[in-house]
């Protein structure tokens, strides 16, 4: 029993293993990954979602099958969808395939399948058994299961520190705070996420480029949080050859004039900038699972108040720049009492030559 026990752990590690081969390339979708053993517990097909759009896990597996899969069992670490979307139905195969067991780690929060799919499976007569490995598999979609249960972006705020807390000179220059190898990592954390969003203030003084360096194609939607829409002419972000740039601007509060300023090939929404969590929910709509704000102190501040960041990474480099009015990550909250103050959860610290990268996470709503 023991050893039966460990088998289906060690399979649907496996499946857990490959949906995460699609990291960063499958929203809207969730990272899946299947394996399929024959009657004798014998491996014999898996695959994994690699991009929306295209096949789902299921379907790679099945599309990959070496023997008949009749009297086998399937290990994928999301409920199978029943409904046709892009692509038709995997329930109907694990059915029309004669698996007799399938092993899912959790049920699909999407709307259209939630529990579905697992109730057509058991009245067609498979055995589903639920829960294996439940943990890792909720780890691994949470920001997929987190758009689809509150309708916004999983966001993640990262800013770049000196030892002593400051983000930028008090001119507003903050090129580089940390070291290359930091700067490089930064570039491969981005290819995880579906937009990157800064306000304008950030634009006129760092002119950032906001890529991950052709680690990802397409790169991450860059968007620009403005109320003035006071932007420059010239700018990297302009250039959307290989990224799309969003400019995101309050009508009730911006120039509209300066509309003339901003290239044709960047697409321009009106929003109002009262409260960030609009933006999240602008881009969770367009199909983006995360998001990775790396604002300015400002944009920051009201982006934590208003529930956008989930997550926090923070790089520390051995550098002192000092001055009262040097820039801080944060602008005030108004706490009076330390009971008031925001409490992360457990810390992930790495070191990263000289620097520290410390990853935080906020409570869940
Ligand atoms: N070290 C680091 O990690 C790091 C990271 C990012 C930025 N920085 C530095 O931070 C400085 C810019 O700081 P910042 O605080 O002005 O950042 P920001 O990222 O430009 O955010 C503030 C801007 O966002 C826009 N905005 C739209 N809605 C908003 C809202 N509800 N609340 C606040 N802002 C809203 C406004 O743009 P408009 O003014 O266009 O209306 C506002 O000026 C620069 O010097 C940059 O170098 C450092």
């Amino acid at each position: 029993m023991f050893e039966e026990d460990v088998s289906h752990t060690k399979w649907m590690k496996r499946a857990i293993y490959l949906a995460s081969l699609g990291k960063g390339k499958t929203s809207p979708n969730p990272m899946v990954g299947a394996v399929i053993l024959d009657k004798n517990r014998n491996l014999i097909s898996e695959g994994f979602h690699h991009k929306a759009g295209e096949p789902h896990a299921e379907a790679m597996a099945f599309n990959n099958l070496k023997k008949d899969a009749k009297g086998g069992s399937m290990y994928v670490n999301l409920e199978p969808c029943c409904h046709q979307g892009k692509t038709p139905p995997c329930v109907d195969k694990v059915i029309s395939s004669g698996i007799k067991d399938i092993y899912i780690s959790s049920e699909d929060p999407d709307k259209r399948v939630s529990g579905k799919g697992i109730k057509m499976l058991k009245e067609a007569g498979v055995k589903v058994h639920l829960g294996l490995c439940k943990k890792e598999s909720l780890e691994l979609n949470k920001s997929f299961i987190y758009r689809n249960t509150t309708n916004n972006a999983y966001g993640v705020l990262k800013w770049a520190m000196s030892i002593d807390g400051r983000i930028a000179l008090k001119n507003g220059k903050s090129k580089w705070i940390t070291n290359k190898k930091s700067r490089s990592l930064v570039h491969s954390y981005r290819s995880e996420f579906d937009a990157i969003i800064i306000g304008g203030n950030t634009l006129r003084k760092d002119n950032p480029l906001l890529n991950t360096r052709g680690l990802k194609a397409p790169e991450p939607i860059r968007v620009v949080f403005t109320k003035t829409l006071d932007l420059p002419e010239k700018a990297n972000m302009w250039d959307c050859k290989t990224a799309k740039t969003i400019v995101v601007y309050d009508s009730s509060t911006a120039n509209e004039k300066l509309l003339t300023r901003i290239p044709e090939q960047v697409e321009v929404e009106k929003l109002s900038s009262d409260n960030p969590k609009l933006i999240s929910q602008l881009l969770a709509k367009r199909g983006c699972n995360k998001v990775l704000w790396e604002c300015g102190p400002k944009l920051a501040t009201s982006a934590l108040k208003s529930g956008c960041i989930q997550e926090i990474i923070t790089f520390i480099a051995p550098k002192i720049l000092g001055g009262e009015n040097c820039m801080n990550p944060f602008g005030d909250f108004e706490f009076q009492e330390m009971d008031e103050v925001i409490n992360l959860n457990h810390s992930q610290v790495n070191l990263v030559g000289s620097d520290i990268c410390v990853k935080n996470f906020l409570k869940l709503l």
